[in-house]
């Protein structure tokens, strides 16, 4: 069995030392660290993981092996392994199969031989190390407990395995805790997305027509970050509740087709199949640039873009044109593969702090919490609460509490107009 396989070991004193800055942006993790240590929670454990294999990805491992968990990581995505990263860790003894740039057979390879590490809890971020247990290494499922989900298109993808009875393991959907997707997916994509669009093309945003597909927790925040630099931000939905907060928010909504012809920038934020397709494409003015920053690289149709184009380009890192016949050039990031992470360095690590405390605890509670049934399972509120409290207290915010009157007032029906 492999032990790891990463770009280049020579890395790993520059990977620690991008761990050791994470990690001082992530004081809850670190408590919960300590924590681990003294208690060892995941003793005897081995723990897979699916995810992108960042500076922050590599403090949460550390609190996993300080719980006395042995840890087989792959990156959760070709283009978004931090190969320093990756090098640090393999040094510190973890099973890790990642580094940036993989063809998708090299990326299920590393998949795989995260499942030959016999994992007993997955953490997934997109649901790939569980369809790959599910579908052709079933052998594996017989000695896992249960898994958590980090990512919106995870969480769909295991409810649509419940509801046809496909789900063999019980699973926790990290995502949907407040303490994530309120601050991860929102402001989280919001900086890091601005911050890949940046790194890859440098170009001024004041005054752009700035077009967001989806106006989900992703979408929100992007909206607001766009618009804090000025730009004029157009959103497209096909969610009306969404479309109406996005217009109630002061953001033009409109119908992708008539977004196109306007937009200087396109990002997709939908967890959508081909949201920018070749009848918007040859609507877009030259020069449009098409980034995506929802969890696959489904959202804008790149076969459609290489079947209009007459001719491709790298211009620079991240950045490709495409040129068609008529001499218009449409510019993509990152190969359509997440933009903040491809192209920048995904979230900062204050938001993961919260992701990942999360999915520290929530491991923690599937290694406690025997028999559960094969179900996606919400955060319990506790672990939630939990990670609010630390988090606040980290950022030195003290809150009131309620006092006995107004405890027993929201506790009864009694008293009204008085
Ligand atoms: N880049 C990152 O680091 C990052 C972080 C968190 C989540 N994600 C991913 O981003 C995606 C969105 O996540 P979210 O939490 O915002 O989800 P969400 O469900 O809150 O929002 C998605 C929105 O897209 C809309 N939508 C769906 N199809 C559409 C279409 N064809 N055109 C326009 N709008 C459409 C939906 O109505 C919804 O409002 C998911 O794939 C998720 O996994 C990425």
């Amino acid at each position: 069995m492999e032990d790891f396989k990463v770009k280049d070991n020579s890395l790993a004193p520059k990977g620690n030392l991008q761990i050791e800055w994470a990690s001082e942006h992530m004081p809850v993790l670190n408590q919960i660290k300590k924590r681990f240590t003294k208690e060892k929670p995941l003793k005897g454990l081995t723990i897979g993981a699916c995810l992108h294999v960042t500076k922050e990805t590599a403090v949460l491992v550390d609190a996993l092996l300080a719980g006395g968990a042995e840890v087989a990581l792959c990156g959760s995505n070709p283009l978004s392994t931090q190969d320093d990263v990756a090098a640090a860790l393999a040094e510190s003894g973890v099973h890790v199969f990642a580094w940036r740039v993989q063809t998708t057979e090299e990326y299920y390879w590393c998949v795989e031989r995260v499942i030959d590490h016999k994992p007993m809890i997955t953490l997934d971020d997109g649901a790939d190390l569980v369809g790959a247990i599910h579908s052709k290494r079933t052998e594996a499922l017989t000695n896992i407990k249960g898994g958590t989900e980090e990512t919106t298109t995870g969480v769909l993808r295991l409810r649509a395995m419940e509801k046809t009875g496909a789900l063999k393991y019980p699973i926790i959907a990290v995502n949907d805790a407040y303490t994530k997707y309120l601050f991860d997916n929102r402001y989280g994509t919001g900086q890091s997305t601005i911050d890949g669009i940046l790194r890859a093309t440098n170009i001024l945003l004041a005054g752009k027509n700035f077009v967001i597909c989806g106006y989900g927790w992703c979408g929100r925040g992007l909206a607001m970050r766009a618009e804090g630099m000025g730009a004029n931000v157009i959103i497209t939905e096909v969610n009306p509740l969404k479309a109406l907060e996005a217009a109630m928010n002061g953001f033009r909504v409109m119908p992708i087709a008539e977004a196109a012809t306007l937009g200087d920038i396109f990002v997709t934020t939908t967890g959508d199949i081909s949201v920018i397709r070749k009848e918007h494409m040859q609507k877009m003015k030259n020069g449009a640039i098409l980034a995506n920053s929802g969890h696959f690289n489904v959202e804008i149709d790149i076969k459609d873009l290489e079947e209009l184009a007459a001719s491709r380009r790298n211009i620079r890192s991240n950045l490709d044109e495409y040129k068609f016949e008529d001499g218009r050039r449409l510019y993509l990031l990152a190969e359509g593969r997440l933009v903040n992470l491809a192209s920048a360095e995904g979230h900062p690590a204050e938001v993961m702090d919260m992701s990942f405390a999360n999915q520290a605890l929530c491991v923690e509670y599937i290694a406690k919490n025997e028999k559960m049934p094969p179900k996606v399972y919400l955060v319990p509120n506790e672990i939630d609460e939990t990670v609010a409290k630390l988090k606040l207290g980290a950022m030195k915010i003290e809150i009131d509490e309620l006092t006995d009157k107004q405890k027993k007032y929201l506790a009864t029906w009694e008293m009204g107009t008085i």
